[in-house]
């Protein structure tokens, strides 16, 4: 499967086929959005991934997304970029519960949501339905509170 198709697959809020039209819209932004970040090579700023930090409508609570180019997974971007960015709407905007969904078979994402610091809370079955795939999934249900944050500092 094509990387983009593969990233789409698991991303159904991302428009397929991918235009400048739309690429246009989501660099021209909105209020949905506390950050939209890139993660970028440090060495040559080449653009490798990406972290949506969303507002939802209940007050104090923020969503997180992401994705990597094929070529750079598995080397601990993603984990380091979304923890930063959890982190960092915790400490800026004194957000109270930052969360983060993964479809329950999306095992790499799962695993940088555990590696991020975030707990799972718990299965959300049958949550949302997929026009790509043509089915029901289940929501994998994470989030990190700033109390989290300070077990994490008191283990330190
Ligand atoms: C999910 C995604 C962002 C991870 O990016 P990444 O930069 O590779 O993430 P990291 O390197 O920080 O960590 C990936 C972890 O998943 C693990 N992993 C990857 N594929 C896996 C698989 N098929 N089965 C089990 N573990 C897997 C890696 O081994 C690594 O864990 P480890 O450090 O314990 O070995 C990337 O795979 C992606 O863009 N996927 C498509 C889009 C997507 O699913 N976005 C999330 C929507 S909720």
């Amino acid at each position: 499967m094509p990387e983009r198709a593969e990233i789409g697959r698991w991303i159904d809020q991302i428009p397929q086929p991918y235009t400048e039209t739309d690429a246009r819209a989501f660099l021209a932004g909105g209020t949905d959005a506390f950050a939209r970040l890139a993660v970028t090579e440090a060495r040559d700023g080449t653009v490798v991934g990406g972290v949506g930090v969303h507002r939802l409508d209940a007050p104090g609570v923020a969503e997180i997304g992401y994705w990597a180019r094929a070529e750079v997974r598995g080397r601990g971007l993603t984990t380091r970029a979304a923890a930063l960015a959890a982190r960092w709407v915790i400490g800026a905007h004194g957000v109270e519960r930052v969360q983060l969904r993964a479809e329950v078979q999306n095992t790499a994402s799962r695993r940088v949501a555990e590696k991020a610091g975030f707990r799972l809370e718990g299965i959300l079955r049958s949550a949302d339905w997929s026009p790509r795939q043509q089915r029901r999934y289940d929501w994998a249900m994470y989030s990190l509170l700033p109390g989290d944050l300070e077990s994490e500092r008191n283990a330190s």
